[in-house]
């Protein structure tokens, strides 16, 4: 009775290419725009912009990047629980204001001086807290101390050189008070004392670091926000995160609409306090299936760069219809949206927060950078990085199988949905994102909207149709200079 024609009456739907930003009027200078957004219902950033859970994209380096300008790194899985906490204790630890006592580098009363100048150059510091056996903070040591027995009487004892009218703070001291402490006593590192014991060091140099980076992500303590991606069952794992510090927990999945999927994020949600946030959806039909309890949703079927889920299963949605299916039953519930895959330009990222994400994850866009892991390999004197699908064989070979619901196979082959590639070299992080959130702040210019929240709802789409796609390129040029925001063969 006509079942099957009447399945061709098919609703459209759109991505990046099909659609642009309508201009507005605008009083909104594009440097003002405030980019600052949430992630999950608990996480907030300075920058609408995540790192992809990939292992040729996130571990700790890239992730400590990215937090330092405000965005969020989501370190891959294909590595073994353990790894996985002392990753995310690397970026919990990178920025943070009080050095533990395990890493502060101290001197003895009784060592010559000789042997703590050679010391402190072996550690690369310029002072350290002078204790005794019981861990008593007795004096500071530091190079000033030192120079004028510098060649001279080097074999006294730091006790004789060491300055030992000590100012000392608390373990909660706070970065204000310590610098106001430094200032006062012109002194330019404060051991932590607890208990008569040292117990950490705050030094004049970490805290200035840390104010370079005023923009980056922090939680309530100061320290950068980490994100982890776990498979979509392994709830022992998402534990070991979450008692490790991870900020959010992704449940990465490339269809999380599978019921036994959700069934399982929503224990994960129960047992751990980190946010939560549930992926990939690309409908509203999946959106409502975990909008009430999810604290952010991933959207994101089959757009990814390296991604063959659309031609090897025949499914997929494309980015821009999706992050507004699904952004319409997340605004009921107040719950974040982050669009997942298939930007390759600014523009697509200010697209998708249009289409009602509140942020972008990228992967390729990434992956070329100094603090993606890999090595720079040379071909034809162009330099890349590599680049691999976690659906690829290589990836789902080094255990990331369980994100497309597959078991590991020994003999069997894997039917994989990813490519295995390589993504030209960028440089960093830094000077990649400032590009990236500079085209977004620029889409919120051409719309006169001044926060994320303003824009998502200000901005409005045109329809593009294939000449119009071409226009928007530079054309009929010979393209002569590189362009740090713009490249033809992407
Ligand atoms: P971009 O376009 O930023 O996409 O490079 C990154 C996103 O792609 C997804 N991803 C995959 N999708 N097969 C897929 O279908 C894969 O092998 C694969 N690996 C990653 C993932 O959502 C990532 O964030």
């Amino acid at each position: 009775d006509g079942h099957f024609s009447e399945k061709l009456q098919v609703p459209e739907a759109l991505t990046f290419d099909d659609v642009l930003l309508r201009p507005k009027e605008s009083r909104v200078e594009p440097d003002e725009a405030d980019v600052s957004t949430r992630v999950s219902k608990n996480v907030e950033l300075n920058a609408p912009v995540l790192s992809a859970a990939m292992d040729t994209v996130t571990e700790s380096d890239l992730a400590i990047a990215l937090a330092r300008e405000g965005g969020l790194g989501v370190l891959h899985q294909n590595m073994d629980a353990e790894e996985m906490a002392a990753e995310i204790e690397r970026v919990k630890r990178a920025d943070e204001l009080v050095i533990r006592r395990e890493d502060v580098v101290t001197a003895r009363p009784e060592q010559t001086i000789s042997d703590v100048d050679a010391m402190m150059a072996h550690e690369g510091v310029s002072g350290a807290p002078v204790v005794d056996d019981d861990d008593e903070v007795l004096g500071i040591i530091s190079n000033t101390d030192i120079r004028p027995y510098l060649g001279v009487n080097e074999d006294d004892l730091v006790e004789e050189a060491m300055t030992d009218e000590v100012i000392t703070a608390g373990p909660d001291v706070e970065a204000r008070e310590a610098l106001d402490l430094m200032y006062d006593h012109k002194v330019e590192r404060i051991p932590i004392v607890e208990d008569g014991k040292l117990d950490g060091l705050v030094t004049m140099q970490s805290i200035l670091e840390r104010r370079e980076h005023d923009d980056a992500a922090r939680d309530e303590n100061g320290e950068l926000v980490v994100g982890v991606a776990v498979g979509p069952f392994d709830v022992e794992r998402a534990e070991t995160a979450d008692e490790a510090g991870a900020d959010v927990v992704f449940i990465d999945c490339a269809h999380a609409h599978n019921l036994n999927v959700i069934d399982s994020a929503r224990e994960i949600r129960e047992t751990i306090d980190a946010d939560v946030v549930v992926g990939n959806v690309g409908t509203k039909e999946a959106a409502e299936e975990v909008v009430d309890f999810a604290d952010g949703i991933k959207v994101g079927i089959g757009p990814g760069s390296i991604c063959t889920t659309r031609v090897v299963t025949g499914a997929g949605m494309p980015q821009i219809t999706a992050v507004a299916e699904v952004a319409d039953v997340a605004a009921e519930y107040d719950v974040p949206v982050i669009a997942d895959g298939g930007i390759r330009y600014s523009g697509d990222a200010a697209k998708a927060i249009a289409a009602g994400a509140d942020a972008v994850m990228l992967g390729s866009y990434f992956a070329g950078t100094d603090e993606a892991p890999g090595r720079v390999i040379t071909v034809d004197g162009k330099k890349y990085k590599q680049y691999r699908g976690m659906g690829s064989v290589g990836a789902m070979q080094s255990g990331g199988g369980e994100r497309y619901l597959k078991e590991e196979q020994e003999d069997e082959e894997f039917v994989p949905e990813g490519v295995e590639a390589a993504t030209p070299y960028k440089g960093s992080v830094a000077s990649e994102l400032h590009q990236l959130v500079g085209g977004i702040q620029s889409g919120m210019g051409y719309v006169g909207a001044e926060t994320i929240p303003a824009y998502k709802e200000r901005a409005e789409f045109v329809r593009v149709s294939q000449a119009g796609q071409t226009e928007g390129h530079p054309h009929d040029v010979m393209i002569t200079d590189e362009a740090p925001n713009y490249s033809p063969q992407n």
